[in-house]
């Protein structure tokens, strides 16, 4: 059973933007039934602005795959084609409030939909790591595309690329050659990881976990309608609050635990959430 946040549910239950748009300026395609999934996203651009102005989705796949693609059509609206090509996967997944990490492979998905469609409204060729050399036979998966999300999310592992593309998550048999493009790329380029001081004083402490929760935090919540009240720090110990939307949520639970799970990632290892 998948973890899903408040967001996720709300996009799948309730998709926007379902269907495709009459007339479409660009139509693009990515993944295939025989795979498990397929978004195709059509979009209607003002030509004298290059914006989009309207976009649809048609998806074949499970609940992330919809809310991700819904998502898609959310975030590109209103944006020139430029802005909308600097959406990132991880820019689709923050937008849900995350994703499980088996099922990145979904915001991977929209980001590939939706520079096939940019790609057929200029008339040019789709994204070219579709035609290199081929990887995972079970899902369809190329050299290029394994380098090119690898260096964009900092996977490091096999199992994080199955992650990310599904590659490897069938019969396994290109397991060994994942393992050899990860080494090779990252034996020259060392994966960028966020910065996270190693020592901090209590007062450096405190000021960051106030930043982290204004900075990263809070803004999610507050577009679900929910918030968050910081009680107490004491140590290792950070007393927050829900409220809003958050207070009585049957997924308190997991936001408590996103919570947490941000602060030790950008604060320190040892901290522990207690929600009042
Ligand atoms: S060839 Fe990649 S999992 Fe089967």
């Amino acid at each position: 059973m998948w973890e899903y946040t408040d967001k996720v549910r709300e996009f799948f239950l309730n998709p926007k933007n379902i269907g495709e748009v009459e007339h479409p300026d660009a139509v693009g395609d990515f993944g295939s039934i025989v795979c498990g999934d397929a978004l195709r996203l059509s979009l209607k651009i003002d030509k004298e602005t290059n914006k989009i102005i309207d976009a649809k989705f048609q998806t074949f796949g499970c609940a992330s795959a919809i809310a991700s693609s819904s998502a898609l059509t959310e975030l590109v609206k209103g944006r020139t084609l430029d802005e909308a090509l600097q959406i990132t996967n991880q820019d689709i997944a923050e937008f849900l409030g995350g994703l499980p990490k088996e099922k990145m492979h979904c915001s991977v998905m929209g980001r590939e939909a939706l520079e096939a469609a940019i790609a057929n409204y200029k008339g040019i060729p789709i994204p070219v790591e579709e035609e290199g050399r081929l990887i995972c036979k079970c899902f369809d998966v190329t050299e290029e595309k394994i380098r090119k999300v690898a260096i964009e999310n900092h996977l490091t592992t096999v199992d994080e690329i199955t992650d990310f593309t599904k590659a490897g998550g069938g019969c396994g048999e290109c397991r060994t050659d994942i393992e050899a493009i990860l080494r090779d790329i990252w034996s020259v380029k060392a994966p960028e990881q966020p910065a996270k001081p190693k020592k901090l004083t209590n007062l450096r402490k405190i000021a960051l976990i106030q930043e982290i929760i204004e900075r990263e935090i809070r803004p999610g919540l507050q577009a679900d309608g929910g918030d968050i009240e910081l009680i107490d720090i004491d140590g290792n110990k950070v007393v927050i609050a829900l409220r809003g939307m958050c207070t009585g949520c049957v997924m308190s639970g997991v936001t408590i635990n996103g919570v947490q799970e941000k602060l030790r990632e950008l604060v320190s290892e040892d901290i522990v959430i207690e929600a009042q």
